[in-house]
């Protein structure tokens, strides 16, 4: 099928600097879905990218779009993807595994090596008014979630993966560390699992954030110590210090899940803690399998999206959506509304 779709795409073309481009889409694989996308979240890894211009040793080195927390509407099918789809309103699952690999096999496709996932260089992300995905990626969302709330499910998944690893369930005491977009979606989903729930933070209005976000109680570590006794440590900072103290704070057999990525993936743990009380360590990377439950759940009304959304900026603005977070530390959630430019409002 033929599929000459013009797309409005910005592209990061250096460190801080993006230009809205004008591109062509390939004709479309058999399996493949074209959608028209309505939202995307800022994400604290496009921040990364966009400003440092690497993650670690990975570097962004030829222009690259990103944008990777994704929703839309199916446009377009491939050969074999059933035509109903078409008009379906999806949020974009963004890493497509091999499919084939012993990892992929054994259902563990986060983990494969050859994934492509939006917005990891060289994968061009979703700030654009036009995408192609793999159509089982482009997970049908009830009009009850909006587009927002669609594109967060998302975030929702790594929360939901975390708190699925740490088994929360009722009775826990959870400690999360750190209360930024993923802190905050922890949170709620270990409250939906019947835990009661500390968290921890060094800003002010972070912690005022978790309360209203349905936290029992918080903690102000740069002024007050973590009490000790927890049953699960959710690590949300990627912060050195909070991973050490946090640990120190669980009790005998309790859990814990490193979520947040340290900024050169190197720190020290208290070994000693580990042994003598038979800490249970872990960490996370993305998630699998989780878009379907993180739908339902949202749907549910149990889990608060639009809470996190602190500003939206059509494609022309993915500059300023981009640096936000960086200059207004309230900045939680930057939306990109691609269609925005296209068709202004009357
Ligand atoms: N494992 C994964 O697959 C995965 C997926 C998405 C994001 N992440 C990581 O999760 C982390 C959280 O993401 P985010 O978007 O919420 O980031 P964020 O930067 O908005 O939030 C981090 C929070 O930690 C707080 N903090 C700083 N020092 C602290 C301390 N000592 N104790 C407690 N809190 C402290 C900060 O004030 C901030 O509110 C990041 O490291 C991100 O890279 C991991
Ligand atoms: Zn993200
Ligand atoms: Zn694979």
């Amino acid at each position: 099928m033929s599929a000459a779709q013009p797309v409005h795409a910005a592209v990061m073309t250096a460190v801080e600097k993006t230009v809205v481009e004008t591109r062509t889409i390939a004709p479309l694989e058999a399996s493949e879905v074209l959608v028209e996308v309505r939202s995307v979240g800022v994400c604290g890894s496009d921040v990364h990218w966009y400003r440092d211009g690497r993650i670690g040793s990975t570097v962004v080195s030829a222009p690259l779009i990103l944008g990777h927390e994704a929703s839309g509407v199916i446009v377009k099918v491939g050969e074999g993807v059933p035509r109903n789809r078409i008009g379906s309103r999806v949020a974009l699952e963004p890493g497509v595994p091999c499919g084939r690999c012993a990892l992929c096999r054994a259902g563990r496709y986060n983990l494969c090596p050859d994934v492509q996932f939006f917005a990891t260089p060289p994968v061009d992300g979703a700030f654009a008014t036009h995408v192609v995905t793999h159509s089982d990626f482009a997970h049908d969302v009830p009009d009850s979630l909006d587009d927002d709330e669609a594109a967060l499910i998302e975030p929702l998944a790594v929360a939901m993966w975390a708190v699925g690893k740490a088994s929360v369930t009722v009775g826990d005491r959870v400690l999360v560390s750190g209360a930024g977009p993923i802190g905050l979606l922890v949170l709620q989903v270990a409250r939906a699992a019947g835990a009661d729930v500390s968290v921890s933070d060094v800003a002010g209005d972070r912690l005022v954030a978790a309360m209203q976000a349905g936290a029992t109680d918080t903690i102000d570590v740069s002024a007050d110590e973590l009490p000790p006794g927890f049953t699960v440590l959710i690590e949300c900072s990627g912060v050195g210090a909070a991973i050490s103290t946090g640990l120190a704070a669980l009790g005998p057999a309790g859990r814990a899940v490193l979520v947040g990525m340290s900024p050169d993936g190197q720190t020290s743990v208290p070994l000693d803690v580990i042994q003598s009380r038979e800490i249970t360590l872990t960490g996370t990377f993305r998630y699998a399998h989780q878009y379907p439950d993180a739908i339902a759940l949202a749907a549910s009304g149990r889990i608060d999206l639009r809470r996190l959304v602190t500003s939206v900026h059509p494609l022309s603005d993915v500059h300023n959506a981009l640096m936000l977070p960086g200059r207004d530390p309230s900045a939680l959630k930057p939306m990109v509304h691609p269609q925005q430019d296209e068709n202004p409002p009357a």
